[in-house]
């Protein structure tokens, strides 16, 4: 959707105008220079907060809603940038973050700096399209050399799956508890995970992890429920509020008598007869209690709504029942209890029941919640988070989004790096002495990926306090003698072995990084004109007359929008 707004040119002395009064045009280095500033001062922001010593930022949106992260791809959400270079960087954390879900900040940061590298170059009159050659070649030789580097892992070593979820986690908020919720994280995904017969990894799908938060307690009291949690109070007051060995009948349909689509009428002119037709509406639900009660069920679960009449049936059977479960929730239950879903009463039998050893409403905090838990091999469980307060668990959550998908990235390819900035410095070692075989300035540009890559070992120190110069010379002459995981240890502020430290993850994580930030470097690169329509402070909608002549472009009122971009 591209507003053509006023390019002016002259032709034979006249100026012609091809676009709209007002728009704005940024040509050649002062559009990139723009960008450029603008896509370095989203990278500036994050910067601070890469890594276990980064700090977190505390955003405050228009209604005064305070969120406290360090999560690189909820920061660049929340505050809302305005400039098109920036928003591109925005996408870049967005793009990481859907596709591996980990390495946001890293991301930004690292284009950030590629943008930066390329400056230098172009402010030596190397061209713009040779440094997006130079870049794309390195990124693609980066690839190679992380794959060569990385370390399979066994998905059953859950003592390596820990340390990597840890990994994650300790740059987070929630780094104090990282051990405890470490373990939850590695038992929920690898519950829910299955063979897949493609690849040699497994498969997981995290919408089988049900991540419940409440806030109270501490972040200790955080658990994982073998089944699901409900938060939903039992229907009825007479019925049991704890049922063991659960068997768990799942329906779709309501257990009302269902209200006629059209608008019927019933005439009665006798009372007797009201008798009867409520009797028989009586009876009907009765009969379906009969029917649950039969096949051996001690609970319903159900979709749909649930008559006070047939609550006090199920009630006087002694079974527990919950209605209106969401659908998503009743997916998630049939996979952690191996019932089947029931569509028509009718068809329920006993071997459509689900089994738990415990189903049981309880209290958290305020409200009432129906656990079912203890079910044998759930392909869906539920992570409970407790924290001190509604931030730390919101925080908490985001954490644990991390960490939950690094785990999905190493179960999906069992293959890992060490982290501390190692393999960032590896490969910038590796490429320096590739860039020898290129020629002219395609070397010059690889040689300032290296460079441009260094930045996330860089950063980690300038975190952690610890001396910029000192500490890139030790990392890079350690490097140089072949210790390939040695990296910035920000704890024990020291360049050591990564690997020995624990500090490991994905490689899916460091290939995302190394795509998703060259390519929108080099999409930011090849731009060397900037049209932006004049705000418009027409509501969306059809045009009014000031369109004249144009009204046939009467859509474009809606473009209001863009004219929020400000280039300066
Ligand atoms: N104990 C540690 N010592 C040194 N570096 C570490 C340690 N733990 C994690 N790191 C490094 O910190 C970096 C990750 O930091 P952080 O989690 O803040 O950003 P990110 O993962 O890039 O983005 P996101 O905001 O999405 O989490 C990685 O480079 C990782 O190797
Ligand atoms: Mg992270």
């Amino acid at each position: 959707m591209i507003w053509l707004a006023s390019i002016q040119q002259t032709a034979g002395g006249m100026p012609v105008l091809i676009l709209k009064e007002g728009a704005k045009e940024n040509k050649g280095r002062e559009a990139q220079k723009n960008n450029f500033n603008a896509a370095k001062l989203v990278s500036e922001i994050i910067r601070s907060s890469l890594g276990p010593r980064g700090m977190d930022k505390m955003l405050v949106d228009s209604l005064g809603d305070v969120t406290i992260t360090n999560d690189g791809a909820t920061i660049l959400k929340e505050i809302d940038v305005q400039h098109p270079a920036a928003k591109m960087m925005v996408e870049v954390a967005k793009s990481v973050d859907n596709e591996v879900g980990d390495g946001t900040s890293s991301s930004v940061i690292f284009a950030g700096s590629l943008l930066e590298k390329a400056e230098q170059l172009i402010s030596k009159d190397v061209h713009p399209s040779a440094i997006v050659d130079g870049y794309t070649a390195a990124a693609e030789q980066s690839l190679t050399i992380l794959n060569k580097i990385a370390i399979k892992v066994d998905v059953s070593d859950r003592d390596t799956l820990i340390k990597i979820a840890k990994t994650s986690m300790d740059s987070k908020l929630v780094s104090d508890e990282s051990p405890i919720l470490s373990e939850i994280v590695v038992d929920a995904t690898t519950q829910v995970s299955e063979k897949n017969p493609n690849i040699d990894g497994l498969k997981v799908d995290l919408d089988n992890i049900k991540v419940e938060k409440k806030a109270g307690g501490s972040m200790r009291d955080t658990s994982l429920i073998r089944g699901i949690v409900l938060d939903k109070e039992v229907v009825h007051a007479g019925m049991p509020k704890r049922i063991e060995n659960a068997k768990i009948a799942l329906l779709n349909s309501p257990l009302e008598i269902e209200k006629t689509e059209m608008s019927a009428e019933i005439r009665i002119n006798d009372p007797s007869q009201m008798h009867m037709f409520l009797d028989e509406e009586n009876r009907m639900l009765k009969t379906m209690v009969d029917k649950i009660q039969s096949i051996g069920a001690n609970v319903v679960l159900c979709q749909k709504g649930m008559d006070d009449i047939a609550q006090h049936y199920l009630s006087k059977s002694g079974i527990l029942a919950v209605r209106r479960v969401k659908e998503s929730d009743m997916f998630k239950l049939s996979k952690a209890t191996d019932a089947r879903l029931v569509n028509n009463l009718d068809d329920l039998s006993e071997s459509d029941l689900g089994t738990a050893t415990l189903v049981e409403e309880r209290k958290v905090e305020t409200d009432k919640w129906v656990f079912i838990e203890g079910c044998k091999n759930p392909k869906a469980v539920t992570i409970l988070i407790r924290g001190g307060s509604q931030r730390v668990v919101d925080e908490a959550d985001r954490s644990l989004h991390d960490a939950l998908m690094v785990m999905k990235d190493v179960l999906e390819k069992p293959s890992i790096v060490a982290g501390g900035g190692s393999p960032e410095s590896y490969i910038a070692n590796e490429l320096r002495q590739w860039s020898g075989n290129l020629e002219g300035r395609a070397q010059l540009a690889v040689e300032k990926f290296a460079d441009a890559l260094e930045v996330i070992p860089l950063t980690l120190a300038e975190n952690a306090g610890m001396d910029p110069i000192d500490t890139m010379t030790e990392l890079r002459t350690k490097q140089g003698k072949g210790a390939k995981w040695t990296g910035i240890d920000v704890k024990a502020t020291s360049v050591s072995d990564m690997y020995e430290r624990n500090v490991l993850e994905p490689t899916a994580i460091k290939e995302q990084i190394i795509k998703s930030a060259t390519e929108t470097a080099c999409m930011l690169l090849r731009i060397d004109d900037v049209i932006a329509a004049n705000k418009s402070k027409m509501p969306p909608g059809p045009p009014g007359g000031g369109m004249g002549g144009m009204g046939g472009m009467g859509g474009m009122g809606g473009m209001g929008g863009m004219g929020g971009m400000d280039m300066d």
